[in-house]
């Protein structure tokens, strides 16, 4: 794979690998970018909750997931929606934002449980104050604007990802692999 293969490779400036599951961005296109990485290895079946601060890229992250798998339309947040499904890519991707969900048992009616048995991956923001009933193998990445601002008076993005469990840590090596070749000279 060279850094041509992934949507927002031209910002890989921005983008730097602190170290294995530790990432930093400096723009909305390195989160993007970022998201490539991880869209480029995910599978059906894969569960991952992106956590952390309001305006922190978890949105714009996805958007980078939903455009490596092939889907063209923009990403914008399913706040209101809860879930999203982009399936004009290699394969669904369910896109959820527990935001306004305070209620367990409310997530079979937003449908997170047939989309975790569907042909897809899912991407859950909010998702770690479910964590229990998502599931136990998954990845969470914890999205964190840092101190200090760049040039473009915006905060960097730290983002720490987490896998617990067997089939998560396998996709955490993939993602890293694919973000060490996207910055690789
Ligand atoms: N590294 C970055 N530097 C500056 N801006 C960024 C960076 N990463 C993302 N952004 C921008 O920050 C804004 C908020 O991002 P986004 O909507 O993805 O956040 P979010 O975590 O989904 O927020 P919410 O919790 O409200 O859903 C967007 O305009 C996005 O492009
Ligand atoms: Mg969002």
């Amino acid at each position: 794979m060279s850094a041509a293969d992934v949507p927002g490779a031209d910002a890989a400036g921005l983008l730097e690998r602190v170290d294995r599951g530790r990432y930093r961005s400096r723009s909305p296109e390195a989160t993007a970018a970022l998201g490539g990485c991880l869209g480029g290895v995910l599978r059906a079946g894969d569960l991952v909750i992106l956590s952390g601060d309001l305006g922190a890229g978890k949105t714009r992250f996805t958007g980078g997931v939903s455009a490596a798998l092939g889907d063209v339309r923009p990403v914008t947040s399913p706040t209101f929606t809860i879930m999203a499904v982009h399936d004009s890519g290699r394969m669904p991707l369910y896109h959820f934002d527990l935001y306004r969900l305070d209620d367990p048992e409310q997530l079979d009616d937003v449908g997170i449980f047939d989309a975790l048995e569907g042909e897809g991956a899912c991407l859950v923001e909010w998702g770690e104050r479910f964590a229990d009933e998502l599931g136990d193998d998954r990845l969470d990445l914890a999205f964190r604007r840092e101190e200090g601002r760049d040039a473009d008076g915006e905060p960097a993005r730290l983002v720490v990802a987490t896998a617990l469990g067997a089939r998560s840590a396998h996709l955490l090596d993939d993602f890293d692999a694919r973000v060490r070749a996207l910055l690789a000279p």
